[in-house]
């Protein structure tokens, strides 16, 4: 839907009284009321290093969700202060994995005997008590555009890897581009005693997968793929690897939000696409390549928002906007000291991947 016109002046007057003192970062699933005020629109790994290349704004507003927001503020400078519009605006999955499951976890391991050969490889989507976590025991972040060269770097470095906090993409980076079979990998229940699983499992295991998902990319199904199939004969299925195996296994290419972007903007005109990512990005891309005669289509019949990063909307940019223009600091996020230093060398090891 249109923008609000007065909403829309009253965010353009403020950003231009900041001036080069703030910084925005837009998330491809933002909304496009809020991306038209972005000064770079990125995926979490883009943004990241975004982030960190600004040492002279002295706000950065990060339009995404709460990891993102913990994540640049790790990177970033200490005089450097990171808002998030909507302090409400989580994520589900990095929810999934709190600190307290994941010491617990690393006493099954201890116990099993093989805590010494697990490496820990964290999704960008993750608390920054999580990351700290990764830190502390050797391992490093991914996003979901380097995860293979994160796996391929964990196992140079020990013979097992806990992948936190989302299985699909633990699942899909170690079947689909590692070359492993689906019984190398185990899946962990932080609910269950032991997480569900005995001393022998954990032995045999070369991936030991964190029982979380995104609730987003969890609604595509099979059949998403082999009804969009029937119903546009040429179609190119095109997902995010945070999908389900077997989604990922029937659907033609497989990437992060800038992979699918990218693949979009090389695809010949004519060309049919049915993406499984969230809804403003596949939107957006629909119109943006209308022009050019490329097709594109939700996975889904059904529609599905990211419902917390849809939580950053104009009101609430440009009620951020005007106070930092006032010279009130609001919805500040910041990691303290103690889990920043441990997360930031996760984050580094993660930067310095080849
Ligand atoms: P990317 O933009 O890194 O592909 O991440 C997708 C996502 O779910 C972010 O929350
Ligand atoms: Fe989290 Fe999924 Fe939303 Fe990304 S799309 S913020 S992983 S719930």
């Amino acid at each position: 839907s249109p923008s609000d016109p007065d909403l829309v002046e009253r965010a353009r007057a403020a950003k231009e009284k900041l001036g080069d003192k703030v910084f925005v970062l837009g998330h491809h699933y933002q909304r496009d009321e809020v991306i038209q005020f972005a000064d770079v629109t990125g995926d979490s790994f883009k943004l990241a290093r975004d982030a960190a290349a600004r040492p002279e704004a002295e706000y950065i507003v990060f339009c995404g969700v709460h990891f993102m927001a913990e994540s640049a503020d790790i990177l970033t400078s200490d005089d450097q202060k990171v808002v998030l519009p909507d302090l409400a605006a989580g994520c589900s999955m990095a929810d999934m994995a709190t600190a307290e499951q994941v010491a617990e976890c690393w006493d099954v391991l201890t116990e099993a005997g093989i805590a010494e050969q697990v490496v820990p490889v964290s999704y960008m989507n993750s608390s920054a008590d999580i990351k700290a976590f990764t830190g502390k025991h050797g391992g490093t972040i991914c996003t979901s555009s380097n995860a293979k060269r994160a796996l391929d770097w964990a196992f140079e470095q020990g013979e097992k890897v806990l992948f936190l906090p989302d299985q699909h993409l633990g699942r899909n980076t170690a079947v689909r581009d590692m070359g492993m079979s689906l019984d190398d990998c185990v899946l962990y229940n932080p609910h269950k005693p032991n997480g569900g699983l005995t001393a022998e499992e954990l032995r045999a295991a070369k991936m030991i997968l964190w029982r979380g998902h995104c609730s987003v990319h969890g609604r595509f199904s099979l059949d998403s793929v082999n009804d969009v199939r029937e119903r546009i004969p040429g179609v190119n299925v095109l997902v995010h690897p945070e999908c389900k195996h077997e989604v990922v296994a029937a659907a033609d290419y497989v990437g992060s939000t800038e992979y699918i972007i990218k693949t979009l903007e090389a695809a010949p005109a004519g060309s049919k696409w049915a993406i499984g990512t969230e809804l403003n990005l596949v939107r957006r891309l629909a119109n943006r390549f209308a022009d050019e005669g490329k097709e594109i289509v939700f996975l889904d019949k059904t529609v599905c928002f990211c419902s917390t990063m849809n939580r950053i909307d104009l009101p609430h940019l440009v009620w951020t906007l005007e106070s930092l223009a006032e010279g009130n600091l609001v919805n500040r996020i910041e990691v303290d000291p103690e889990t920043e230093s441990f997360a930031k060398l996760a984050l580094e090891r993660m930067l310095a991947l080849p």
